[in-house]
Formats: structure tokens, C-alpha cells, sequence
């Protein structure tokens, strides 16, 4: 989300890991979401990278000694901790992680953490076995009981040569973490099914119909929803999104798999938002063999599929309903007819067609539409502010 961080002031530590140059990333993203971010080093991470990238990209002087003042004399490293909103240690080391789960306060970052009042989000970063071993584990847990938020490091090949968990995740990872620890937890205890993107519909092997819908809506509001504490399913047709992180992915292709995997799972949802593109025809046979071109003309019979909204709609019971409705014309008409047919407690109607708006773009011109007949139109805005309006609406229902 662009601005997600804005008017924040981020601490981001840095500890002498060779994953320390994902934190060159890391800080460009944060900066790029509007964050104030003031980097910490440990002399061990000086080793790895120079503290002068740092500074070029925070706008700010790197710190990393106890003795290292501001101009008007005061305390650096205790400023910086009333200051924070939130701090970031990524890479953490199995060093730092030990120190701070003891008290140990030997150098500027560790003694700055213990000043901290703000939520602290710990990215453990080490080899395999390091990480598992009994200590690195103890001290982790001590860590997380005593209200930090652990950022799981990722499974893979290390730069050591072995392989397993112990990967510093990805920027972008990270920051989607960081989103969830700020986040209000309004809908912990709540499952939130959500579809997304388009389906396919064969015609035979290597051929099939759809639409160009790319999912992000969908994942942005299961993102959105996972961040504010829902257990979330996110049932999804083919898109080329990376699977959120900490929620149910579903990959499904075609109609008829997407409304089996939604009847599936509908029954325990509290919430369902509908935002995939269903397709609402499908080829009546799918070929067994590529179909060779040798008529000039081609007719498809087509049959309908089932509409998994509107049986939902027939199925509720005491859950919220909220569908989408791409139109090119006369929105809040069709609008109107598909929130009562389905019966849907909210329809989020947009008109496709502009580049601000609808499929594939990152912003979303939307009108939300609601059973009283009321209508609420939202202005351009991110696809995941979208999703946040969406979920605020759900919950004062
Ligand atoms: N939908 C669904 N199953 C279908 C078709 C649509 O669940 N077979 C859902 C979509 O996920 C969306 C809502 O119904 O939330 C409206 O989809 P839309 O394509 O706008 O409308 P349709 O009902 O398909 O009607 P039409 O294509 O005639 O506009």
C-alpha cells in the first residue's frame, strides 16, 4: 500500500548477518510507503554493508555507538525510542536475539531496544541449525512472551550451503508483517472466506475462456482482513500474486471448481467476500484433443455455471454477504437488481473501462451499495484502502 506508513517514524536495526543487504531493500520500501525511517547498525553488520547506503536512503545519520549524540546533545538512541511508532530488527542474529531476550544492553541497538515502548518486530536470521537449536528457540520464545512480534524467518538454500528454515523473508514480506503487528485486531476470532481473480473454462486442451481480471482486489482484501486478525480461506482462480502470508490459499481453475471449494468452506464463514470474476458461461464440451482448424467457422455451444453468490445468498444464515459488480453501464441500477437477487448485505460496484479503476490496475474507483438502498461512493484510491473501507463497513453491520 503506497503512504501505508506515513507520518510513521520506523527504527529499523541492523545486526552483522549476510542477509543484511535485504535491508538496503527493506528500507527503500518503507521509505517508498511514506515511513521516517532512522537506521540503527551493530559494528558486525558495518562489516557486511556500509552504513553510508543507509543514510543515503534514510535522509538521516546512521547509529551504532551509545556515545554517538545528536547536535543539541541529546541522547540519541533514547530520542530515537520515545520517537518510534515502530521498530524493525531485520537481520536479527542469534547474538542480538540472546541479548534481547535477556536484557542485555552492550551496544547501541540493545540498549535502545530495552528504551522502547512501541510494538518491536524481530527478524531472525541465522544458519539452519543455529535457528533450531535450543537456545536461538528459548531465547525466541522469551521474546515473543515478552510482546515482541517474531517475523518467522523463510525455509530454502542459506548463503552458509545448507538448507532450511533461517532465510531472512523477503522486503516485501517483511513489510506486509510489519502492516499486521500496527494492524487493529477487529476481527480476530472471525473467519473470512474471500475469492478471487478469474476462472478458466476449457474448450479443450490448450485453449480456454476468461476474463482479465488479475485478483488483486481479492488478495487485498484477504491481506487486509488477515492483518486485522480474521482466519482467512482465499479461494483463488489463476493469478500470478504470490500466496499471502498466514492465509489459506485454495488455487482453483475452473467455475465448477471454484463453487465447490466455496460451498466447501462457506458453512464456518462469518464473513464472505466475493470479489473473483467468475466466468458465467462455460463450453457445453470440452474437447478431449486440440481442435484443428479446419472449418472457417467455429460455433461454441455454451451452458451456464452455477451462480455461487446467489446460492450463497439462498444459504445464509447469520453471515455477511458482500459481492462485486464490474459494470460498463448503468451501475447503481445493476447494482441494485444483483444485491436483492443474491441476497448480499453489501454490493462494492465499479464502473470498468478507466485506467484508475477495475481490472489489473492498483486503484479502484468503488461504490458501495446496501440493503437499506443507502450507496456510499469512495474516491481513486489504493485497492488495499479499498479492502479496509469494505472490512470497516462489514463490521459496523
Ligand atoms: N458471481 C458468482 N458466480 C457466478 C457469477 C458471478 O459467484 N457464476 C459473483 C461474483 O463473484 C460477484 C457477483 O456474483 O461477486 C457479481 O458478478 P458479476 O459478474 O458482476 O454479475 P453476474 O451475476 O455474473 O451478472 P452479469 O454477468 O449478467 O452482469
Amino acid at each position: 500500500m503506497k503512504n501505508g506508513m506515513k507520518n510513521k517514524k520506523i527504527v529499523l536495526g541492523i545486526c552483522g548477518g549476510i542477509a543484511a543487504y535485504k535491508s538496503v531493500e527493506l528500507l527503500r520500501l518503507l521509505v517508498k510507503q511514506g515511513g521516517d525511517v532512522r537506521v540503527m547498525m551493530t559494528k558486525n553488520a558495518c562489516s557486511f554493508i556500509g552504513p553510508l547506503t543507509f543514510q543515503a536512503l534514510s535522509g538521516h545519520a546512521v547509529c551504532f555507538t551509545l556515545f554517538d549524540h545528536s547536535e543539541d546533545a541529546s541522547i540519541r538512541h533514547i530520542d530515537w525510542a520515545r520517537e518510534a511508532d515502530v521498530v524493525i530488527i531485520a537481520p536479527a542474529t542469534a547474538n542480538m536475539v540472546g541479548k534481547l531476550a535477556n536484557g542485555v544492553a552492550d551496544d547501541a541497538l540493545s540498549t535502545f531496544i530495552l528504551a522502547v515502548t512501541s510494538p518491536v518486530c524481530i527478524c531472525p536470521s541465522m544458519n539452519t541449525h543455529m535457528y533450531e537449536s535450543k537456545p536461538v528457540q528459548r531465547n525466541l520464545n522469551v521474546l515473543k512472551n515478552d510482546g515482541c512480534f517474531i517475523i518467522e524467518p523463510g525455509a530454502g538454500e542459506l548463503a552458509c550451503g545448507t538448507t532450511g528454515p533461517g532465510r531472512l523473508p523477503e522486503p516485501e514480506e517483511i513489510v506486509d508483517r510489519v502492516f499486521s503487528c500496527l494492524s487493529k485486531k477487529d476481527l480476530s476470532g472471525k473467519n473470512v472466506l474471500v475469492t478471487a481473480g478469474p476462472t478458466r473454462e476449457s474448450i479443450d486442451p490448450v485453449r480456454f475462456i476468461s476474463n482479465p481480471s488479475t485478483g488483486k482486489m481479492g488478495y487485498a482484501v484477504a491481506r487486509a482482513a488477515e492483518h486485522r486478525g480474521a482466519e482467512v480461506t482465499l479461494i483463488a482462480g489463476p493469478t500470478s500474486l504470490p500466496s499471502p502470508v498466514n492465509i489459506n490459499v485454495i488455487k482453483i481453475g475452473s467455475a465448477i471448481e471454484m463453487a465447490e471449494a466455496v460451498y466447501e468452506h462457506a458453512g464456518k464463514s462469518h464473513i464472505i467476500i466475493k470479489t473473483a470474476a467468475v466466468s458465467d458461461y462455460r463450453p457445453l464440451v470440452q474437447a478431449e484433443h486440440k481442435i484443428k482448424k479446419t472449418k472457417d467457422e467455429l460455433v461454441l455451444k455454451m451452458e451456464k455455471t452455477d451462480d455461487i453468490l446467489k446460492e450463497l445468498g439462498k444459504r445464509k444464515n447469520n453471515q455477511v454477504l458482500v459481492g462485486f459488480a464490474a459494470e460498463t453501464r448503468e451501475l447503481e441500477r445493476h447494482a441494485a437488481e444483483k444485491l436483492k437477487e443474491k441476497n448480499l448485505d453489501i454490493i462494492v460496484g465499479n464502473l470498468i473501462g478507466t485506467s484508475s479503476s477495475g481490472f489489473g490496475s492498483d486503484t479502484n474507483v468503488v461504490t458501495l451499495f446496501y440493503r437499506n438502498g443507502k450507496k456510499e461512493a469512495i474516491p481513486e484510491m489504493e485497492k488495499e484502502e479499498v479492502a479496509h473501507i469494505i472490512l470497516d463497513r462489514v463490521m459496523e453491520l
